[in-house]
């Protein structure tokens, strides 16, 4: 029999006066990794010329730290600051001929879509987007983008989505890409934690976040680069490793920086590990599902029917009556009024609050938030 894991707020510093189940969009650093960057800073600080000559090594330690959590060959894994420089290096390396083009999902983040149309511009390329519904199945998905790939050089998709919190089959997606000769780059900026071996299906670039689900240090992210291109891969700053021909090493050192997430990273998946993380996983998915229908009751909604949900996040639909152009002031309510951190989506005209479980979640969150949500609409 699994026992009930409790919930950990004690190993966070949130403040417990704020309902917190936003965790997908900024995660949340637990104290211990809090407490080795600032004793990493204060050695900075004691000697910046000591500190600068041990970045090296100190980041090689941690960078493959995070490849072996990843699972992933570590001569292929570089660390980026967010996804979204993952996504720009791909395809500032990719070939783009002119006239091809560029293929995303309706579900692709706002600022991914961004970067295909600068390099879609830049190369007189175009971008099209497929319209994917909320409830498409694995086949279906597969089906919709297949006859699209006709004279495309990339294809860019979401692992998990960000708006509709949706798993995307990246198997399956990397097979048809291979079958029709175009490039994959898979935006896993919320795979980590949440998709074991998240990098594992041999996508031409894979990135993800450290930063959200395994509460790394932010501007903590990996980038996974097929061997066919780790020669041509640059980092998006030129610096002196520029000629280093390994691809890791090429992307450790950036100029003068702050290395001190990076370095203290490994530190959040020791803490995902003692917190038990994958029975944890499954009890988180037990409580989102559990939250979202007692929040969707209290507004009379429902929770959204999306075939392969991510683990820890869900979809509750607000009324008709919530102007979603308006979202961003009513998030700002929600915070002010009721304690309360959550975010709103809209996909395809409908509106949703996006709910979050991270280790620190209790019933007892949802639960709150849906006594007093009501009154706010
Ligand atoms: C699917 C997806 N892609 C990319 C990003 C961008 O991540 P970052 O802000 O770390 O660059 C996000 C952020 O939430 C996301 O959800």
């Amino acid at each position: 029999m699994v026992t009930l894991l409790s919930p950990r707020p004690d190993l966070w510093t949130l403040d417990p006066g704020v309902l917190h189940l936003n965790h997908g969009s900024y995660g949340a650093v637990p104290r211990r990794t809090q407490e080795l960057m600032a004793a990493l800073r204060t050695e900075t600080e004691a000697n910046p010329m000591a500190w600068f000559r041990s970045v090296a090594d100190q980041l090689t330690t941690s960078r493959l730290e995070l490849a072996s959590y990843l699972r992933t060959d570590p001569a292929g894994f570089a660390l980026v600051p967010n996804a979204s420089a993952g996504v720009t290096v791909a395809l500032a390396t990719l070939p783009i001929p002119s006239g091809s083009r560029i293929v995303l999902t309706n579900h692709a983040y706002g600022a991914v879509r961004y970067a295909a149309e600068r390099f879609a511009k830049a190369k007189g390329a175009k971008v099209v987007v497929v319209d994917v519904p909320l409830e498409a199945d694995d086949e279906t998905v597969v089906s919709l983008i297949a006859p699209r790939l006709d004279q495309a050089s990339v294809l860019i998709v979401d692992q998990i989505s960000s708006a509709t919190a949706m798993v995307f089959p990246i198997g399956d997606l990397v097979a048809l890409c291979r079958e029709h000769d175009v490039a994959i780059v898979v935006d896993g900026a919320h795979a980590p934690a949440l998709i074991d071996a998240p990098a594992a299906d041999g996508a031409d670039f894979w990135t993800g976040n450290f930063h959200k689900w395994p509460a790394s240090p932010r501007a903590t992210a990996g980038l996974v680069v097929a061997e066919k291109w780790r020669t041509e891969t640059l980092p998006l700053i030129v610096s002196w490793s520029e000629y280093d021909e390994r691809l890791p090493e090429r992307f450790d050192m950036q100029g003068t920086y702050d290395y001190v997430p990076w370095i203290a990273a490994p530190e959040s998946l020791r803490v995902l590990d003692e917190l038990d993380w994958p029975v944890r996983r499954t009890q988180l998915s037990n409580l989102i599902d559990e939250g979202a229908r007692i929040i969707a009751k209290a507004l009379a909604t429902g929770v959204a029917e999306v075939t392969r949900p991510a683990a820890t996040m869900r979809l509750v639909e607000l009324p008709s009556s919530v102007d979603l152009t308006a979202a961003e002031a009513f998030k700002v309510r929600v915070s002010r009024e009721l304690k309360a951190e959550i975010t709103m989506t809209g996909f395809d005209g409908r509106g949703f609050i996006r709910l979050s479980a991270h280790a620190y979640n209790s019933l007892e969150d949802y639960k709150s938030l849906a006594e007093r949500l009501p009154a706010l609409l």
